[in-house]
Formats: structure tokens, C-alpha cells, sequence
């Protein structure tokens, strides 16, 4: 029998999972379906319900039921408690699993296909919301040499680096001094169109500017290419990110490069 998977998100439209996912089944020869289904804003927990009740496998939750996700869950995964956060869900035994999948999409990108080795090099992390939290840790598990977290409104840097202990420093973007070999950027800035406002020090030669964001040029990105600096758009965590919760959903890991490829060539 043909197994069911979904994207839940609100907005939905615009996603490209049920494309990601159909390519991976293709590639691995697995008998699975992928739709993306438009949960209203306060009925996640029910569109979830009547999913699993039509015998759905697995979920991937994207914005705005990522947090929701994570308390509908009835067992979390390390990564999703350390996330605070669930993008992936897997119903089975009467269970809720819950999974974090973004944080592991991203390591893969940065060190897999734009082979950027993170151990004691240092990390810029822009943001304190959602996705920043969701890849703390995993770059941590890197061991750089520092991983700074900047953020508009410092007070919600310095609590999500409370959370996790030393290691972390948190600052407001004026704060910033120094270059950094990796500067991440997971503010919604850019979904806005707006530029946090960072100072060009952050730039070295040889750094990676890497917006979250996939799909359009951002102002951040820009602003690096003026400074000479290599850039990296969020495409390839957003694969990465899929074919981690492929793997956690059917225990095979497809082959990413092709789907990027393809994808890209689509932007
Ligand atoms: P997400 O789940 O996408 O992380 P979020 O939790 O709302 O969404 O967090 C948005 C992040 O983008 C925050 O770090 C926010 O900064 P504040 O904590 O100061 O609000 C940041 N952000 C949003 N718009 C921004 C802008 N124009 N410039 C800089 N940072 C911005």
C-alpha cells in the first residue's frame, strides 16, 4: 500500500517539499505519496488528527506550526527538544514522534556541498527566533572556535544563549567586532527585504555569507558580494533538511546533489 506523507504550513502553496520528496521517492523507489496540506492558523492539531486517521505516515510542519508541532509531539527527539522546535513528524504505534531535521539540513550543506570545515573556525549566527534556535546546536556539535549570536533586540540573543551555556555569545549587531569565517543569516530580515545593520568588519577574506532565505537574491547576500565574500543561499539546507526527514521517515538517504541541481536550474 502507497504511504502517505504531508507538509502542513500556512501558507503552503509556495512549498517545495511534495516537488523534493516526489524526486527522492522516484530516486529511491519508494511507494510514497507527498502533498502539502493548508492547515487553518488555529486548527493544526485537528488537520493533523484527520491526516493520521486517513492513515498518514509522516508530516514535515513548516511556518507557522513549527512551536505547535513540538507540544503535539508525544516523544521528541534530542534535536527537536533542543530546537524547541518540530519540523518533522512521524506517526506511528499510536505515537507522535517528533524530529528537528533544519539544523542537521543546514551542517550538511555548509560542510557536505560547500565544503566548509567548522571545527574551530568562527561562526556568526544572525537572529534569535525559531531558526536560529533550530541550528545552535548542531553547529555547536562543530566545535568552533566561537559562535556569536546577533541580534536586533539583544535581550533575545542572550536568552537563547543562556540555553545553551558557555560557548555562546550573544550581542546586538553595533556589538559586532571581528571577522568571522561564517556568517549565517536567520533573521527574517530578509523576507522583508531589509538588511540587519551589520558592520563590513564582519568580513574576511575567505568567508561564507549564508542566507536562510532561498529562491531571490536578498539584501544580505548583496551587501556580502560587495565586500568580496563567497555567499550561499538556504536552497541547499532546504533539500538537505528533506532528505534528513526522508531518511528519519523510510531509513534511505537520496542522493541531494541532483534535486538541488534541478531546483536551481527551476529558480
Ligand atoms: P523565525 O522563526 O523565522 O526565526 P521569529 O521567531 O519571528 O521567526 O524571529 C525573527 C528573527 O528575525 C528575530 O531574530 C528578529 O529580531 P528581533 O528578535 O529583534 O525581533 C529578526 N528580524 C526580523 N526582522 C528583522 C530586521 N528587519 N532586521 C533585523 N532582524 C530582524
Amino acid at each position: 500500500m502507497t504511504d502517505r506523507y504531508a507538509v502542513f504550513g500556512h501558507p503552503v502553496a509556495h512549498s517545495k517539499s511534495p516537488l523534493i520528496h516526489a524526486a527522492f521517492a522516484r530516486q529511491t523507489g519508494q511507494d510514497m505519496t507527498y502533498e502539502a496540506i493548508l492547515a487553518p492558523k488555529d486548527g493544526f492539531a485537528a488537520s493533523v488528527a484527520a491526516f493520521v486517521a486517513a492513515g498518514g505516515r509522516g508530516a514535515n510542519v513548516t511556518v507557522p506550526f513549527k512551536e505547535e508541532a513540538c507540544r503535539l509531539a508525544t516523544r521528541l527527539s534530542a534535536r527537536a527538544e533542543c530546537a524547541g522546535a518540530v519540523n518533522t513528524l512521524t506517526f506511528a504505534s499510536g505515537e507522535i514522534r517528533g524530529d528537528n531535521t533544519d539544523g542537521a539540513g543546514l551542517l550538511a550543506d555548509l560542510t557536505q556541498n560547500l565544503g566548509r570545515d567548522l571545527a574551530g573556525r568562527r561562526i556568526l549566527l544572525l537572529g534569535a527566533g525559531g531558526a536560529a534556535r533550530g541550528v545552535i546546536e548542531p553547529l555547536l556539535a562543530q566545535q568552533p572556535a566561537t559562535l556569536v549570536i546577533a541580534n536586533r533586540t539583544v535581550a533575545r540573543a542572550q536568552g537563547l544563549a543562556g540555553l545553551f551555556g558557555h560557548g555562546v555569545v550573544a550581542c546586538g549587531f553595533d556589538a559586532l567586532a571581528g571577522a568571522f569565517d561564517v556568517i549565517v543569516n536567520a533573521t527574517a530580515a530578509s523576507l522583508a527585504g531589509e538588511l540587519p545593520p551589520l558592520p563590513p568588519t564582519i568580513f574576511a577574506a575567505g568567508s561564507l555569507a549564508y542566507d536562510m532565505m532561498y529562491g531571490r537574491d536578498t539584501p544580505f547576500l548583496a551587501f556580502a558580494r560587495t565586500h568580496g565574500v563567497a555567499t550561499a543561499d538556504g536552497l541547499g539546507m532546504l533539500v538537505e533538511q528533506a532528505a534528513e526527514a526522508f531518511f528519519v521517515w523510510r531509513g534511505v538517504r537520496p542522493d541531494t546533489a541532483p534535486v538541488i541541481a534541478s531546483l536551481r536550474a527551476a529558480c
